[in-house]
């Protein structure tokens, strides 16, 4: 069969309100030209983000009645538990109540001022937790792969030779941990294949430095080494993520991208004398063992959650559907990082609007015009989310200047997709007419979340 379907019927529905774009041109000048300043109810097809914005499944739902609501040893825990062991093998687990916050925990109890922190590519929140300990975020990846056009089945990789040339001359005092970030959302949501996490896993060893993974789309990661890499067409989705998880200490991990639910999230270790302090800290800032923050009916959901995203019909729908969407755009010349990755499409701003620079912010002044146009919402990925302003006042740019659709997991049709393309294809079509933006306010870290901007001229 040609047609791939969803694999899922639809049992509950929440309206779209379509409004007009002189409404919603007035709503952007009103949110300071920042979309997450905007309202969900004047966005008509939201692609912000694909985390926690996911429909969850009967089965899930049945499961938020059942949970447990004990503040100690409750059998949700236990349940959440044994699905994460079982599904990434790891020792001790702790429920925390995003991705975030296992971060958070995880480079309190590692990092100290001065560390340095290697990584495929680190996501904003990774980032700035790392920043937050004084510690240094450092980016691996090849030179070749910043090309937005150049194509690779796992482009996500990180360069072997750039972190052996950095531990060979590094003080390895200073770097606690490795980590690789699976499939690599700030790269274009790329995977990395078990070759080139086994060998991280073999450099660390040498090394003698703990190797962790940011685990929040694992799944879809697991998906395009069955479908990419020599030897695994015939392995499961769950062993493949059984062996990937068999190479790492531990692992940080958001379950609202391939947990599949609105909120949540756990960190695990094989470190008995790390996961006593995480325990410590989760305690402390988070909540008891068996809940960290959560209710017992979210831990539910995730250890549900956690084994549907590995369902064979569901990645071969998510991922070709997105592919669809990335084809759709080159129809009509749309330049977008390529190949199409496992939950986005993104689009290269700079290739797309030739005539700003880095300065003006590309990325977001065309995350802007999609929202004008068609009541999209995007978000950026480039100099607005990821510069910054040095010690000395200038300021440094981001490598990419990306717009990213992320697509929701089992929530949108293919029409709502169709629709999409057509806007991104009109905007295209008067792409010379995008004004460049400046911004007017602005915080210390994140600042995409809340500052604001105003157009150039
Ligand atoms: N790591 C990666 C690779 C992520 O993409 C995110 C979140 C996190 C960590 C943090 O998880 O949000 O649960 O605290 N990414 C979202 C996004 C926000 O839109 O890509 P969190």
């Amino acid at each position: 069969m040609k047609t791939i379907i969803e694999p899922f019927k639809i049992k509950s529905v929440e309206p779209i309100r379509i409004n007009t774009k002189d409404e919603r041109l007035k709503i952007l000048k009103k949110s300071y030209y920042n979309l997450f300043q905007v309202r969900s109810q004047d966005v008509i097809i939201d692609l912000l983000t694909d985390s926690g914005t996911g429909a969850m499944s009967s089965n899930q739902w049945s499961g938020i009645m059942k949970g447990d609501e004990s503040y100690a040893g409750s059998d949700s825990y236990l349940f959440f538990r044994d699905s994460i062991r079982e599904t990434f093998g790891f020792k001790y687990i702790l429920p925390t109540h995003q991705g975030r916050a296992a971060e958070r925990i995880l480079f309190s109890t590692m990092c100290k001022k001065g560390d340095i922190v290697p990584s495929n590519m680190h996501f904003d929140t990774t980032r700035a937790n790392i920043l937050a300990q004084k510690a240094k975020p450092l980016d691996l990846i090849p030179d070749k792969f910043k090309d937005t056009q150049y194509v690779d089945p796992f482009k996500g990789n990180m360069c072997i030779d750039k972190l052996i040339d950095f531990l060979s001359t590094a003080d390895l005092s200073k770097v606690p941990l490795i980590m690789v970030t699976i499939t690599n959302n700030s790269g274009g949501g790329q995977p990395v294949s078990m070759e080139n996490i086994k060998n991280i896993h073999s450099v660390a060893k040498k090394y003698n430095i703990p190797f962790y993974i940011d685990a929040c789309r694992f799944a879809e990661n697991a998906y395009f080494i069955q479908q990419r890499e020599i030897g695994y067409s015939t392995v499961s989705i769950q062993d493949i993520v059984k062996e990937m998880f068999s190479y790492a200490d531990g692992c940080t991990m958001s379950a609202k991208k391939d947990g599949i639910v609105n909120i949540g999230g756990f960190l695990c270790t094989n470190n008995e004398e790390v996961a006593e302090k995480n325990k410590n800290l989760l305690i402390l800032t988070e909540g008891f063992t068996t809940y960290g923050g959560l209710a017992g009916r979210d831990l539910e959901a995730i250890a549900i959650g956690i084994k549907e995203a590995m369902d064979f019909d569901y990645l071969n729908y998510r991922v070709k559907s997105i592919e669809y969407l990335g084809k759709e755009l080159l129809k009509s010349n749309v330049p977008i990082l390529q190949p199409t990755g496992g939950h986005a499409v993104y689009i290269d701003a700079s290739l797309f609007a030739k005539h700003l620079d880095k300065s003006q912010y590309p990325g977001q002044a065309l995350a802007c015009a999609l929202y004008v146009e068609g009541g999209i919402r995007t978000s950026e990925i480039g100099s607005f989310m990821f510069g910054g302003i040095n010690d000395d006042g200038t300021e440094y740019f981001s490598d990419f200047e990306l717009v990213r659709l992320a697509i929701p997991r089992r929530t949108y049709t293919q029409s709502h997709i169709d629709y999409v393309a057509e806007v991104i294809q009109l905007v295209y079509e008067r792409r010379d007419e995008l004004k460049g933006l400046e911004i007017t306010k602005q915080s210390k870290y994140l600042r995409h979340f809340t500052g604001e901007l105003k157009q150039i001229g």
